[in-house]
């Protein structure tokens, strides 16, 4: 079966994480977010991905050209952004199958995409969409269902006092391909435009209903919460690395001060270096080739990989992009790749620290 990964967004609510790489190429507990979703597809039966890009479209072929995952992948370009209805139908000439799987690049989760399947088949729908039930669904697509599981309404994104039900569009959706037809051409939203059009039309669209681990990596305070619902096994996903002791796992030739303190659950990369003193954990992830200077301290953060961090740092609820630099106390940082977050001031004199999230003093250079 043929599944379209849109990830063509600009990632904006990621910035400056998503600056110098797409959010679906970010990585999720040390693989590349994106990996992990073509081998969720590929282990139901999919077995061509067709990735609908735009932002950052040469690092999506570069990655996907020189790794092999074991499915065939395709590229459908945007020279601009067609919104997700005209991303879809921009797939078409790459389609085989009669029936297609959509995702939204952007949600990590664990649903049995077999049993969408299934259901699809039973409804005979002409497109199914799998479904979420959030405590606040304003952020999200919102869905009215029928007692047969009909879709009656879909509203993109209501105002907090509009929101009719909590059931919400996962991002995943089962089309027959002939539900293209009803696609405009040039750019749409499926959202806003196509799935609302259907409805007025009285076409068969049903919703698939099943209690997943399921969220949208959307926001800074998404990604470090599955992060943290990973390390706490939450979900089950493959972990790179041995598990030295529960929840401690560990890449190879990482080599860790006998001194150092670890409180579990971490995830630490390959070649990993962590001086005298440290302390690391819990709820850390440090990718491959990090140094953390001596009795550092770092916990609730997402380190990707050369990240350097310096002697006596106190590191949390951070996220640090590649070859990033982090010296001082820094709670809440962002950090693009190859930035640096300094914060020396409130090292000295133990100082407040920032809001959670607030960008701290960021200074990003060109890729070398
Ligand atoms: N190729 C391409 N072109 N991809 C796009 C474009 C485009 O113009 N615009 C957005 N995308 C991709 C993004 O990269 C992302 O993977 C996906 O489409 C959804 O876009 P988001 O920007 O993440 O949308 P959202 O999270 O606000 O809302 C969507 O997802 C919710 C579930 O998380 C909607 O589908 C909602 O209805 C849904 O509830
Ligand atoms: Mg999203």
């Amino acid at each position: 079966m043929d599944a379209i990964l849109l990830v063509g967004g600009f990632g904006t609510r990621l910035m400056p994480l998503t600056k110098h790489r797409p959010k679906p190429l970010m990585p999720l507990a040390n693989i590349p977010f994106t990996e992990r979703t073509i081998a969720w597809l590929a282990a139901a039966g999919v077995d061509h991905v067709i990735l609908s890009v735009h932002y950052n479209t040469a690092q999506f072929i570069e990655h996907f050209t020189r790794k092999a995952l074991g499915v065939r992948i395709s590229f459908a370009p945007e020279e601009r952004p067609l919104g997700t209805g005209g991303a879809i139908l921009n797939c078409a000439p790459h389609l085989r199958s009669d029936q297609c799987l959509v995702v939204n690049g952007d949600i990590f989760t664990d649903l049995q995409l077999p049993a969408l399947i299934a259901a699809h088949h039973r409804t005979q729908a002409l497109v199914s969409i799998a479904l979420k039930t959030v405590a606040d669904p304003s952020r999200f697509g919102v869905i009215e269902l029928n007692a047969d599981m009909g879709i009656c309404s879909f509203t993109e994104k209501p105002a907090h006092e509009q929101t009719l039900s909590n059931e919400i569009n996962a991002g995943i959706y089962l089309l027959e391909r002939r539900a293209l037809e009803h696609f405009p051409p040039g750019a749409s939203s499926v959202e806003r435009d196509v799935f609302p059009t259907m409805l007025k039309n009285d076409l068969p669209l049903f919703g698939f209903r099943s209690r997943p681990y399921w969220t949208d990596l959307g926001t800074p305070k998404d990604y470090l919460q599955a992060h943290r619902d990973i390390l706490q096994r939450r979900v089950a996903v493959p972990m790179p690395g041995t598990e030295i002791m529960p929840g401690i796992w560990v890449g190879a030739q990482t080599h860790i001060a006998e001194n150092a303190i670890l409180h579990a659950p971490l995830l630490l990369g390959n070649r990993v270096i962590v001086g005298p003193g440290v302390e690391l954990g819990p709820n850390l992830v440090l990718g491959d080739d990090v140094h953390i200077g001596r009795q550092a301290r770092l916990r609730d953060s997402v380190l990707w990989n050369r990240v350097a961090v310096c002697a006596e740092s106190v590191i949390s609820e951070s996220i640090a992009g590649q070859q990033a630099h982090l010296d001082g106390r820094i709670h809440g940082g962002l950090c693009a790749d190859f930035g640096i977050l300094h914060q020396f001031a409130s090292r000295r004199a133990g100082m407040r620290v920032p809001a959670p999230h607030a960008p701290v003093a960021t200074v990003s250079r060109p890729a070398a």
